[in-house]
């Protein structure tokens, strides 16, 4: 079947109290707008359509980072769900299957739940759910097992506000309806907008059915308000975790790991306490992050240990059985299979060859304030401790540096670089300084 999906996304978020808009938030490392956008995908729509207001500009960016196919349509006025569900009238002009309307701010639908609403075989289908606490929800008026109607909460009688079936915002008709019906809304109510929830009440006018499709209430969890995503973040998580131990990863301390909404690991990976994951991040099969670990944007292989106490930024590439260990940061490099950093070192914008080992405090000096230059370091070089690698520099394959070097132009293959001030030793010398200093030091205290 034919589908499409209009996200509503331009309100402001006013509770959030930010300038960032609302959908752009971030939970587990992505805009909740992308998580809306992910959920949808799995009715592999032939169009999708965002409505952005509030923070265009940035929306519309971050819509295209996520599906360059979507079409951003704008809603210069926020004047209710309805008026914004139809500026993707345009957008879907000649399309005639079906239409989804979702929240951008609603990031957890179960994409099960989208493929029963667009199975219900309805004219016009609405999700709801069984609030425990329906608070200010519109509520969902049944006649039978039709929906007669659904009354916002503001405009709601007290025997109406006592029903606990609740609208999730979520609804499916046939484009061609969807936007007919819209045509009619007018925004005769307590909060003069143009309501999306006057939809079935005018379907059944027509004598069109229309069908309430229930899910979990966790499901439809709306956020307005940053406490609500602190929690939304955390119920994001918990579930997160569930599913990587579930898939065969070891989390020693499932609630000290943060995940972000793209993290991938794989089975029999072990992920030790305390370790965040950013976005972008791939983990494979038998690999170990150790404690207190920070990943973001980077590609861990098969048998690698990372950490503890380790930083891997965007663009590092650690091949299979690399151990990184604990203080250093690698950014932008590529580690090839075996190689070995183990301590205290920055490695950026480098390529490190097979089995090459790093010691520790080494540093590729890679910016000279301006730009960035490259580190080459060959396969089974050994990099002596505290080397400083002044990019551009070239390091051959088993090369060797001298501790404490400052290497500044390339290295041949299998040479020996020393690049330090030579040692000069004095006999005796110590003694007598010490000697001095404590003569020194009498004469000072006797003067005070
Ligand atoms: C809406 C529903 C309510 C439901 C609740 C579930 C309506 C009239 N009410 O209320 O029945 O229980 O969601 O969370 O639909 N938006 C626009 N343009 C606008 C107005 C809203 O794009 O002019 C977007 C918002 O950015 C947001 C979504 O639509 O993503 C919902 O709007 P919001 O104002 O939060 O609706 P609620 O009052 O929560
Ligand atoms: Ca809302």
């Amino acid at each position: 079947m034919k589908t499409a999906l209009i996200i509503l996304a331009a309100g402001k978020g006013t509770r959030m109290n930010s300038d960032l808009p609302k959908v752009l938030h971030p939970i587990a490392g992505a805009p909740m707008l992308h998580h809306a956008m992910r959920a949808g995908a799995v009715l592999d729509p032939d169009h999708t359509a965002v409505v952005a207001g509030y923070g265009a500009e940035a929306v519309t960016k971050s819509v295209a980072a996520y599906d360059d196919t979507a079409t951003v349509v704008l809603q210069d006025e926020q004047l209710g769900t309805a008026h914004a569900a139809a500026q993707a009238r345009d957008a879907l002009a000649g399309f005639d299957g079906l239409a989804s309307v979702v929240f951008g701010d609603t990031p957890f639908l179960r994409p099960e739940t989208l493929e029963a609403l667009a199975a219900s075989g309805a004219d016009v289908t609405v999700l709801g759910f069984e609030a425990a606490d329906p608070g200010r929800y519109g509520r969902l008026v049944m006649e039978g097992d039709q929906l007669a109607r659904i009354v916002e909460f503001k405009d709601a009688t007290e025997a109406e506000r006592a029903i606990n079936l609740c609208n999730s915002g979520v609804l499916t008709a046939p484009a061609p309806l969807l936007f007919d019906l819209i045509d009619a809304v007018d925004n005769d109510n307590a909060q003069q907008e143009y309501y999306l929830t006057e939809l079935p009440r005018l379907a059944r006018a027509r004598g069109l059915s229309v069908a309430v499709v229930a899910c979990d209430e966790a499901e439809t969890l709306g956020i307005n308000s940053r406490a609500e995503l602190a929690t939304a973040d955390a119920q994001f998580q918990a579930q997160a975790r569930d599913t990587l131990m579930q898939d065969g990863v070891t989390l020693v301390a499932p609630d000290t790991v943060y995940l972000s909404l793209d993290t991938t690991v794989g089975r029999d990976a072990r992920i030790d306490p305390n370790v965040v994951f950013g976005p972008g991040v791939t983990v494979e099969s038998g690999a170990t992050i150790r404690a207190f670990s920070h990943l973001e944007g980077c590609h861990v292989s098969r048998g690698a240990t990372v950490g503890p106490y380790a930083r891997l930024r965007p663009g590092a590439e650690l091949a299979e059985n690399v151990r990184v260990g604990n203080f250093v940061e690698i950014k932008n490099a590529e580690l090839a299979a075996g190689a070995k950093v183990s301590h205290l070192s920055y490695i950026g914008d480098a390529s490190v060859g097979a089995a090459a080992n790093i010691g520790a405090g080494t540093i590729t000096c890679n910016y000279d304030g301006v730009m960035k230059h490259h580190t080459d370091i060959g396969a089974r070089a050994f990099i002596g401790s505290n080397t400083m690698l002044v990019a551009p520099v070239t390091i051959g394959d088993e090369a060797m540096t001298g501790s404490g070097s400052v290497i500044t132009s390339d290295v041949e293959d299998g040479a020996l670089a020393l690049a330090r001030a030579p040692q000069v030793e004095k006999p005796g010398m110590a003694r007598k300084l010490f000697e001095m200093l404590k003569v020194k030091k009498a004469r000072q205290s006797r003067g005070s």
